[in-house]
């Protein structure tokens, strides 16, 4: 990506403290976050309940006033009407009216957004088809199952062609099968050339279509940057079984493991298995070597985005105890 494209969001030092009770007690909802997202690609916005992702969403589109920070669509400030009308949202609980029709809510929306009433018609007939809802058209939302308003949202956020979709925990609520839906219909509207924003507290069901993430914990961002590099950066770790010698010592396995940085996960059956930095590979099997052992399998230990999140906010835990 070139320096000189322009972000599709710029987010400088956002913070927002709310004042609650009679005393004005505050409570510091975000507290200093900064990233940007460029055109096309999708950042996962995550953190557990209470972290921050929704009160970010609002304070970006303008729904709230933040406390501090710059906020930037499209290379323009947040609140202008040209920025505003190239982004698509779909709130964490979207409400509808429900004697409304599918295509009456779309209509609606895309009248907002002052989309002629031509173009209004075909899009929202082709979204309505596209999400799965072309045999609901002629039905009220009352009897809509929570799947099913979910994909309203959506189609709602896409009335206007936008080219940043925000999506605050689309994907909750679901069944499976609504989720792999939902997913992969992310992964086509960022093969369209859309940019998408989403949060998720589930971190698995986004981690598969997310280029980039920043991880919120409290307000703060723990962690964030391409996906890889986040996962790469402490140390990718290789599990190795290695075959002892009838005649091993009983220390054999810990020698071994010692050997190389790592340590034994598992021994039985005259064998022992050892989580190792994948760089010390070839010093454990040079350790094999000189004491009788033999190599008999060898595989990497992903680490996933729900370990790197669990580590983050243990640490964070730990500093805080050990103040
Ligand atoms: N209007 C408000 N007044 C006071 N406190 C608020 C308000 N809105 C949010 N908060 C507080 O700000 C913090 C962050 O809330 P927020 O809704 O942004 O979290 P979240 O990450 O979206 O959580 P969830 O995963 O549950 O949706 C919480 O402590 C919440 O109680
Ligand atoms: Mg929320």
């Amino acid at each position: 990506m070139s320096a000189e494209t322009t972000p599709v969001l710029q987010v400088e030092g956002l913070a927002k403290t709310f004042r609650v009770g009679l005393l004005g007690r505050p409570v510091e909802a975000v507290r200093g976050i900064s990233f940007r997202l460029e055109p096309g690609r999708v950042l996962g916005y995550l953190g557990p309940n209470g972290s921050g992702k929704t009160t970010s969403i609002k304070c970006m589109l303008g729904l709230i006033q933040p406390t501090a920070g710059k906020i930037a669509f499209f290379g323009r400030p947040h609140s202008d009407p040209l920025a505003r009308a190239r982004i698509g949202y779909m709130p964490e609980h979207p409400y509808f009216y429900d004697y409304l029709k599918p295509p009456e809510v779309l209509d609606y929306v895309g009248r907002l957004y002052g989309i002629p009433a031509e173009i209004r018609r075909k899009r929202s007939h082709e979204l309505l088809e596209r999400l799965g809802l072309g045999h609901a058209m002629d039905r009220t939302l009352r009897g809509f199952s929570k799947g099913m308003l979910q994909r309203v949202g959506i189609a709602q956020s896409l009335i206007s062609d936008p080219d940043l979709v925000v999506y605050d925990e689309p994907l909750s609520g679901l069944d499976p099968i609504g989720r792999k839906e939902l997913r992969d219909l992310m992964a086509e509207l960022r093969a369209e050339g859309k940019a998408l924003f989403v949060t998720s507290h589930v971190l698995s069901d986004i981690e598969s279509f997310c280029d980039e993430v920043v991880i919120l914990r409290k307000g703060v961002a723990v962690a964030q940057g391409r996906l890889e590099d986040l996962l790469r950066r402490d140390r990718l770790e290789s599990s190795a079984t290695l075959a002892l010698p009838a005649d091993a010592a009983a220390d054999l396995g810990a020698q071994l493991a010692t050997a190389c940085g790592g340590s034994v996960t598992a021994e039985k059956d005259g064998k022992v298995t050892v989580q190792l930095p994948s760089d010390a590979v070839g010093a454990l099997s040079a350790a094999a070597a000189e004491l009788g052992a033999t190599l008999v399998e060898l595989h990497p230990v992903k680490d996933t985005l729900e370990e790197l999140f669990v580590r983050q906010a243990l640490a964070i835990d730990d500093a805080k105890e050990a103040r």
